[in-house]
Order: structure tokens, then C-alpha cells, then sequence
């Protein structure tokens, strides 16, 4: 860096957060803006439930919370839910709706058109204790059971109320976005999709969408919840290009007036292949190496100081991973980092480990579901770190 730094500045770089400058995700970004012009121009349903599945810090919750930024500056309410397997995610649901459509000062406390009542009505029927879900209910033809339909029709009260009275308000909609949804109960993500469905059924009176997140088996998980979820409108998130790397390297710095020269970020793009987390992680160490000031060039020896520390806390990483798998799932990863390729098939797993193929489904699934490895398709998996394969080798 050159030398002579004024007042050291604070460090732009956010791994583990929202970026400061979301780089690339255009096509991406599209996508939304397409089902959000749908409900803001024509008030009706922006079509399909919308998937965006990725593995583990590739950008999904970025994507997200940058889209949500956007919709609400062209007047949408909006309501996050982040999944979990602790809890259903409907009746968090309600209450982030009901939050969100409080703060958009849709309803008040002292006047809320009868919302309060209905609320308590929904989240009694959401909340109904064993209440399940049978994949194709729908609402014209109720099950014998009333109990099967129950969340389902609370879901779509919930849903098409508050976007009416959205849109009531002078709004231009309802915007639910839901994170992590592979963490979602199978019933949780049948009783979403069969509510859709049916609000799609009235879609001009539902001024709504939901856009979604998850890893890689989410996709799966969906059509497994409800065999129409296969008509789900699924996209995947792909590392960045060289170039939206390298914007996600200088953008945040640009804008304290810090530049990074052409060879600096050229060494930071080819050590972080791509992958968002760690162009954020060794920003931030090259950052903290440079300290520059405004006016400041950060240069290859801050890189060369940066990168290592990254490299050490993303060793950290991979060593909690490798601790968090039980033994049966770290010989399917050392057989894994064995093949000294980017996809391995399931039959060189199986033959490395001198067992059936069929016998190591039970360690590929959990592992997938940890979001440690993914699948490419035809059987293929992959890991989902850079640099974790060679860690395992190290282990091995
Ligand atoms: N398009 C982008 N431009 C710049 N930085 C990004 C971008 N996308 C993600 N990041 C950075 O990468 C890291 C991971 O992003 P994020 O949390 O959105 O990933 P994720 O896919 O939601 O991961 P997880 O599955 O663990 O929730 C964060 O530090 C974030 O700042
Ligand atoms: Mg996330």
C-alpha cells in the first residue's frame, strides 16, 4: 500500500453478513423483479413459489435481503421468515406478518378493521396440534377431515387478507420472503404450496408472492412435500464470475476511496474461486493488513498478508465441520477427497470404501442435509467449501 495513511478508515467487508455492495446476482435480481412487477402492476399473484437453492455461502441470503431492500422501495410490505428445524415456520409466519404490516402502519392498534380477531382465529388453526397435511387438498374440495385443511386455509386467510389490505392501503403488495426453507417440516412446505396453489386459483385477488432460499435438496425436499412443488420456479446460485468477484473485492472499498490494484485483486479472485464468503473473509484480512486511509491503494503484499489469516479461519471452519461428522460420514468424505476430483460419483465412494453403493445413503444424505457436500445431478456430489477436500486429505 502506499504509505502516508491519513485516519485509518473502518473495514467495508462483511463476512458472515449482508454485503455492503451486492456484486453480480443481476439474473438473479431479474428474476424477482419479474414477480414483482406481475403483483405491482396487475395486484395479482407473481406466480409460483420461487426457489433459490444453493449451498452454504454462496449469497442465497444476500439475494434475498437485497431484493427485499428493492421491494420495499417500490412500496411493498414485506415479511422474512428464516426456517428452522426447531419450530414451524407458520405460525412465526403470522407473527413477522403481522409485525411487518404494523410497521408499514397498515393496520394501527386503534384501528385494525377486525385484524386482531382474525389473527388470533389464524394462529389457532395454524397452530392446531397434529394437524396434517395431505399433498393435494384443495380448497374446493375439502378432506372429509376438517383438520387436514385447516393450516392450509388459515395460510391462505392469512396470506390474502394482509395483501389485500396491503394493497387496500395504497400499497402495491405483500412480498414473503422465506429463508433456509430446507429446514422446513414436509408438512410445513405441503401446507405453503397447496396454499398457493389455491390463491393461485383467485390469483387476481391476491396482490402476493413468496420468494424463497435453501440448500441444494430443497428442490427435492418440495416435490416430496407435494408432487406439484415440482412446478416450482427453481434457480440455482452459482459461485460469482471473475468479474463480480472482483467487484465484490473493490466496490466496498471504492466507496471510502480506497482502490485495489489490478494485481492485488487479480491474486484475491483466483485464491477465492468464486465463492462470496471467502472474497468477504480475506477483504476483510487484506483490509485490516493494509489499514489504508482514503486515497489509499491496497497492493499485493496486503493480499499476501490477508489471504493466510483467511485461510486460518476457514481452516477453523473446516475443522468444525470434519468434527460435527461422525465417523461413518468422515470415511465418506475421505473417501470423497480420495478422488481428487471436483464431482465423484456415488460407485467410486462405495468402491474406495469396499462396501455396496446402496450402503453409503444413509452418510451421503445426512451429509447433504448438513450442507457440507451437494448434489450435481446423475448421482454425482461435491463439496461445498473451496479447499475442504484437501483439509479432509490432511485428516485422512
Ligand atoms: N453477491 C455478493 N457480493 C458480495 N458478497 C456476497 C455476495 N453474496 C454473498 N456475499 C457474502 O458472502 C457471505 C455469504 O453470504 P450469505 O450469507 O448470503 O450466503 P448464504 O448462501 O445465505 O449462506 P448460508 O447457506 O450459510 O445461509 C457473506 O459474507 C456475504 O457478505
Ligand atoms: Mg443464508
Amino acid at each position: 500500500m502506499t504509505p502516508g495513511a491519513a485516519t485509518p478508515l473502518p473495514n467495508p467487508y462483511t463476512p458472515g453478513q449482508v454485503p455492503r455492495v451486492l456484486a453480480g446476482r443481476s439474473v438473479e435480481l431479474g428474476r424477482i423483479r419479474d414477480v414483482v412487477s406481475r403483483v405491482a402492476t396487475f395486484g395479482e399473484l407473481g406466480g409460483p413459489l420461487l426457489v433459490f437453492h444453493a449451498p452454504r455461502g454462496i449469497g442465497k441470503t444476500s439475494l434475498l435481503r437485497a431484493a427485499q431492500r428493492q421491494a420495499e422501495e417500490v412500496g411493498f410490505v414485506t415479511a422474512w421468515v428464516a426456517c428452522s428445524r426447531e419450530r414451524p415456520f407458520l405460525p412465526e409466519l403470522v407473527r413477522v406478518v403481522e409485525r411487518s404490516l404494523r410497521r408499514a402502519e397498515v393496520f394501527t392498534d386503534s384501528s385494525d378493521g377486525g385484524w386482531r380477531a382474525r389473527l388470533d382465529r389464524i394462529s389457532v388453526e395454524i397452530g392446531l396440534p397434529g394437524a396434517k397435511v395431505s399433498a393435494d387438498v384443495a380448497r374446493r374440495d375439502p378432506p372429509a377431515d376438517h383438520t387436514l385443511a385447516a393450516p392450509i386455509s388459515a395460510l391462505e386467510d392469512l396470506l390474502h387478507e394482509a395483501a389485500v389490505a396491503c394493497r387496500r392501503r395504497g400499497g402495491a403488495g405483500l412480498l414473503v420472503f422465506l429463508d433456509e426453507l430446507h429446514a422446513a417440516s414436509a408438512d410445513d412446505m405441503a401446507t405453503l404450496l397447496n396454499a398457493l396453489q389455491n390463491l393461485d386459483g383467485e390469483r387476481e385477488d391476491n396482490p402476493l408472492a413468496v420468494v424463497t432460499a435453501g440448500l441444494p435438496v430443497t428442490p427435492e425436499a418440495l416435490t416430496r412435500a407435494a408432487t406439484f412443488g415440482e412446478r416450482s420456479g427453481f434457480v440455482a446460485l452459482d459461485v460469482l464470475s471473475d468479474e463480480d468477484a472482483a467487484a465484490a473485492v473493490t466496490a466496498p472499498a471504492a466507496a471510502l476511496d480506497v482502490a485495489w490494484d489490478d494485481d492485488a485483486v487479480a491474486r484475491l479472485v483466483e485464491e477465492a474461486r468464486g465463492h462470496p464468503y471467502f472474497l468477504q473473509l480475506a477483504g476483510s484480512a487484506t483490509w485490516n493488513a493494509a489499514a489504508p486511509g482514503a486515497g489509499d491503494v491496497i497492493d499485493l503484499d496486503d493480499v499476501a498478508a490477508g489471504v493466510p489469516e483467511a485461510t486460518e479461519q476457514l481452516t477453523a471452519m473446516y475443522r468444525a465441520r470434519w468434527r460435527a461428522a461422525t465417523r461413518a460420514e468422515q470415511a465418506f468424505l475421505a473417501a470423497m477427497a480420495e478422488a481428487e476430483s471436483d464431482n465423484v460419483t456415488r460407485a467410486q465412494i462405495a468402491s474406495t470404501l469396499g462396501v455396496d453403493s446402496r450402503s453409503i445413503s444413509g452418510p451421503r444424505e445426512r451429509l447433504i442435509e448438513k450442507g457440507v457436500i451437494e448434489p450435481v445431478g446423475h448421482g454425482l456430489v461435491r463439496f461445498t467449501l473451496p479447499g475442504f477436500a484437501a483439509y479432509v486429505r490432511d485428516q485422512a
